[in-house]
């Protein structure tokens, strides 16, 4: 059974998986969320991915339903339970196969209608685990299309960036926006015209030889892969920078990736419909991918696909 949910402890089929149409996830995006993926069939950076969802919910108050001991021996048992039967896919990233992709969702409930947090009861905990459905070979050897969309990040203001709510309705505007002229991914500006991140990775520049990444004050998600490519740089000696980026930083770089879970990290070959530099996935995000693959465990990164 490759797709199995773990709904508040039961082990259920998909399409046996219900919850109340009036819970608050369903009806205000009143919730949190992770997503985790294994190597070797076992959940990566699964400390770290824990504990910003026991983050997320102090941020907006939510008592989640489980502790994250819980948490991870209800992830387990969901994976045991979502072994086997994978379909093959010719095209899958080699490290893809045969992996994971696990959807932890805490909400704050179901109750009255009404906006008041306080109406919550019947908190709900789910884990989906399903095969992980990751880009595609080509998209590491080849790079992906990237282009800044007019939906704006909210405001930290608004809603705390570093909580990753169910509240996602500007990423899937946004995404949607991208999709509509041919990119794989939107990046989203600030208020002030400063670039944030991917409707759902971070990103990066490189120029003259520096690795760039806006910084967490640019009201982003505190990415868990942003993280350990933050950390690998060090450790290949690159140069990296936490700084404030514009939209032309990105065009003149050399060489721009996001980074996500899913995605570990994607070299960007077009910006807007233009090449980023030779239009080629360069050799700071090959060398990056390198590193990350060796750390993950499997497959060699670009230059092995
Ligand atoms: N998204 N920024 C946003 C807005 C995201 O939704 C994500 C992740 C990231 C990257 O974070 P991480 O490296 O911890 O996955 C950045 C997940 C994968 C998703 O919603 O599918």
């Amino acid at each position: 059974m490759p797709t199995v949910v773990n709904l508040d402890g039961v082990l259920v089929p998909p399409e046996q998986a219900r919850v109340s149409i009036f819970d608050r996830g369903f009806l205000y995006g009143d919730s949190v969320y992770e997503v985790i993926r294994t190597y070797g069939g076992r959940p990566f950076e699964e400390e770290a991915h824990l504990a910003r969802l026991r983050h997320s919910a102090d941020r907006i108050g939510l008592v989640p339903k489980w502790d994250a001991a819980r948490t991870a021996r209800e992830i387990a048992r969901a994976l045991e339970a979502s072994r086997g039967g994978d379909a093959p896919d010719p095209g899958a990233a080699p490290w893809n196969v045969g992996e994971r992709y696990l959807r932890v969702v805490m909400t704050r409930g179901a109750g009255e209608i009404g906006l008041d947090p306080a109406l919550a009861v019947d908190p709900v905990a789910l884990v989906v685990a399903q095969p992980l459905a990751g880009p595609p070979a080509a998209a590491y050897r080849e790079g992906i299309a990237a282009a800044f969309v007019g939906v704006r990040r909210a405001a930290p203001e608004a809603i705390d960036p570093s909580a990753k709510t169910g509240a996602h309705l500007p990423n899937v505007l946004a995404a949607g926006e991208a999709h509509a002229v041919g990119a794989y991914e939107a990046l989203l500006l600030d208020a002030a015209g400063f670039v944030t991140e991917g409707s759902s990775s971070n990103v990066f520049a490189v120029a003259r030889g520096v690795v760039r990444t806006p910084p967490l004050a640019a009201g982003i998600l505190e990415g868990v892969t942003r993280g350990v490519v933050l950390r690998l740089a060090l450790e290949e000696g690159l140069a990296a920078e936490e700084g404030p980026l514009r939209p032309e930083d990105l065009e003149a770089a050399t060489e721009v990736f996001i980074t996500s879970t899913v995605r570990e990290i994607v070299p960007v070959t077009r910006l807007g419909g233009r090449p980023v530099g030779s239009g080629r996935p360069g050799p700071v995000t090959r060398r990056l991918h390198r590193a990350f693959r060796a750390l993950a465990g499997g497959p060699p990164g670009i230059a092995g696909v």
